[in-house]
């Protein structure tokens, strides 16, 4: 069976997707992208993961997308293939119900920060480089990198780093907010499953809703939380009852 270029393991309520075509730096193919969108409806769906942990194999976490597969697409394949799948996928990370967490083990360059910015929380090794070097390419972040950058850090370093792509060291992200925590490279995966598990501990469905308040909820997510308050009043029952019985619902308001 060909390995996966992007693997998923589930253990102890801990979900961890692994970016893994370390011979590439982890460069992100229509491959990769096709298969983080699978990854994205099943971990959406199973209310066993609490937590998503998010890492590169080898030494980088991601540098981005794959240049030589975007720079032979048609200008229709590049917008409606390239720039919105990405974005609608990432999205989806940023959107899944449970705490994702950026585990930046080496180079985090250009969509493959965009996708950690995607995370909840990001935590780095010692040493690792971010970057969006885009514009060196003659071209621009375009999964999300210029909204979701400037919404981390505030425009005037975000934009430091995106007319630059000069590339900021873990410390330095660190300190403008960018990441969460540094922590020695070997120390790196042992932390995040500490982090994850601290969080996994508490109630899921009071973080989950945590998450939506601080992300602000999108219309889906309130009528969700509508829905499921409306479904379980006395009203709700009154109605069903009524309904069943065939007669004219008697509403108290509770
Ligand atoms: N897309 C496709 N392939 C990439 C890639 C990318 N974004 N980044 C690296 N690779 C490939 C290289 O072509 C090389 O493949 P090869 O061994 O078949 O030649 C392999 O990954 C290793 O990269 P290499 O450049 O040899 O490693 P390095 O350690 O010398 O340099 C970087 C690492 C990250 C500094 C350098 O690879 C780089 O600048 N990459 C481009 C990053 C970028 O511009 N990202 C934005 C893309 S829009």
């Amino acid at each position: 069976m060909p390995t996966e270029l992007v693997q998923l393991s589930i253990t102890n309520s801990v979900a961890t997707v692994t970016l893994n075509r370390p011979d590439k730096l982890n460069a992100l193919n229509g491959e990769m992208l096709d298969r983080l969108d699978a990854i994205a409806d099943e971990l959406d769906r199973n209310r066993d993961v609490r937590v998503v942990l998010l890492t590169g194999a080898g030494k980088a976490f991601c540098v981005g997308a794959d240049i030589f597969e975007w720079s032979s697409l048609s200008p229709l394949e590049m917008g409606r293939r390239w720039i919105r799948d990405g974005h609608r996928i990432f999205e989806r990370f940023a959107r899944l119900p449970q705490p994702v967490i950026a585990v930046l083990n080496g180079y985090t360059f250009g969509g493959g920060l965009e996708l950690a910015l995607a995370a909840d929380l990001r935590l780095a090794a010692v040493g690792v480089q971010l970057s969006f070097p885009e514009v060196k390419l003659g071209i621009i972040p375009g999964w999300g990198g210029t909204q979701r950058l400037p919404a981390l850090i505030g425009a005037s370093r975000a934009k430091q780093m995106i007319f630059s792509g000069a590339r900021v060291d873990a410390a330095v992200a660190e300190g403008w907010g960018l990441v969460n925590e540094v922590v020695a490279a070997e120390e790196l995966m042992a932390r995040a499953h500490q982090l994850a598990a601290e969080i996994a501990a508490n109630g899921p469905v009071a973080v989950q809703l945590t998450k939506q308040l601080i992300d602000g909820a999108e219309m889906a997510s309130l009528e969700a939380l509508a829905g499921s308050l409306a479904s379980y009043t006395e009203d709700a029952q009154e109605g069903v009852a009524a309904f069943r019985e065939r007669r004219a619902p008697q509403f108290s308001g509770r």
